[in-house]
């Protein structure tokens, strides 16, 4: 096993991935678990690390708009757009793949999700190493996503090689994933960047449609069919806060409620029992930052239930709500 380093320069950092190390990072989305994706051991070691089913592809993650040939083979006219929009941010384009990038990586697909991330540590980092690295979110294979560095060496310490330490995840939430390759682009995750976002700058774009057909859906992003960003405590959804207020006492053991108020734009969690956490906040995008971070405390407090509130069907709620759906187990709403 690794003994696991935490360091604070990104140019060791680099380094360290120039030598086939696995080396977590922040990201402004959220912490990621970053290999050379041109190495096979090095990958192999990443999804033995994650305990990664070998099916869901990683994200290719490089510096900036100059360093994108170093994952992809052409660039389609909607991934151009996409990235000179909202690129460096929270946004992947799925285009044909760079014959470098290993099938490992990729899980077979000829596509490779492309990422160039807005962050400081991260741009410093990847242009240092000056190569394409594989990086999925840095938690266990199943669980939240990690927004901060002491999550992920909660779940990974002696898995991996190094951690570089850095600040809380600004935007919380992983990615939008775009799909460029076909005659429309389509949105195979939600993210911060929203379908209304991207539609203002390609208007045919489409979010990919779960329920028409779930075999083109499995396969434009073989990532859905795995469980994902699940506590160990049970996630229970409601839409409204009565069938909340109503609920038996006998039901509120270990127990901890996210609630989101829509009328006052506040989200409270209160405790039930024994989870000592109050919080408000005054938006959406403060949830969204907190989301992985309040369900690994809910973890780590012994809830055994959460009872969450969904947050609205809107453009603009729309990552966080998949995620509370996919934190339920249910995956295809
Ligand atoms: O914000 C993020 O995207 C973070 C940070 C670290 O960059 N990364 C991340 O990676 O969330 P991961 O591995 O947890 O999720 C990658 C998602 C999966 O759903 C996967 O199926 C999809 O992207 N994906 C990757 N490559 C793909 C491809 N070639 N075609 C379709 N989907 C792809
Ligand atoms: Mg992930």
């Amino acid at each position: 096993m690794p003994e696991t380093k935490v360091i604070d320069d990104a140019a060791t950092a680099a380094a360290a991935l120039r030598q086939g190390a696995i080396v977590a990072f922040p990201t402004e989305t959220v912490y990621g678990l970053g290999v050379d994706a041109t190495n096979l051991d090095a990958v192999r070691r990443l999804f033995e690390a994650k305990g990664r089913p070998s099916d869901n592809p990683l994200i290719v993650h490089v510096g900036d708009f100059t360093q994108w040939t170093l994952a992809g083979s052409s660039l389609p006219a909607f991934a151009q757009q996409l990235l000179k929009a909202f690129s460096p941010g929270p946004i992947t384009v799925v285009v044909p793949k760079n014959p470098a990038i290993s099938q490992l990586v990729t899980a077979g697909l000829p596509t490779v999700g492309v990422r160039i991330p807005g962050h400081a540590q991260a741009q410093h980092l990847l242009q240092q190493a000056n190569l394409p690295i594989a990086a999925p979110s840095a938690n266990r294979s199943g669980a939240p996503s990690c927004t901060t560095w002491q999550a992920v060496l909660e779940d990974m310490d002696g898995r991996i090689d190094f951690v570089l330490r850095g600040d809380v995840c600004d935007v919380g939430l992983e990615s939008t994933v775009v799909e460029c390759t076909g005659e429309v682009p389509v949105v195979l995750r939600a993210g911060k960047i929203s379908l209304q976002q991207i539609q203002s700058v390609i208007p045919s774009a489409k979010m990919l449609s779960s329920r028409v057909d779930h075999d083109t859906r499995a396969l434009a992003s073989p990532g859905v069919r795995h469980a994902h960003y699940q506590p160990q405590a049970a996630v229970r959804l409601f839409e409204s806060v009565d069938e909340l207020t109503s609920l038996p006492l006998e039901q509120r053991s270990r127990a901890a409620a996210f609630v989101f108020d829509q009328s006052e734009n506040i989200l409270c969690l209160s405790h039930f029992d024994g989870f000592a956490i109050t919080k408000q906040f005054k938006s959406l995008e403060c949830y969204g930052r907190e989301f992985y971070e309040l369900l690994r405390q809910a973890d780590r407090s012994g809830i055994a239930t959460i009872y969450m509130h969904l947050v609205p069907q809107t453009d603009e709620a729309a990552a966080l709500r998949d995620r509370q759906l996919r934190a339920a187990g249910k995956k295809d709403v």
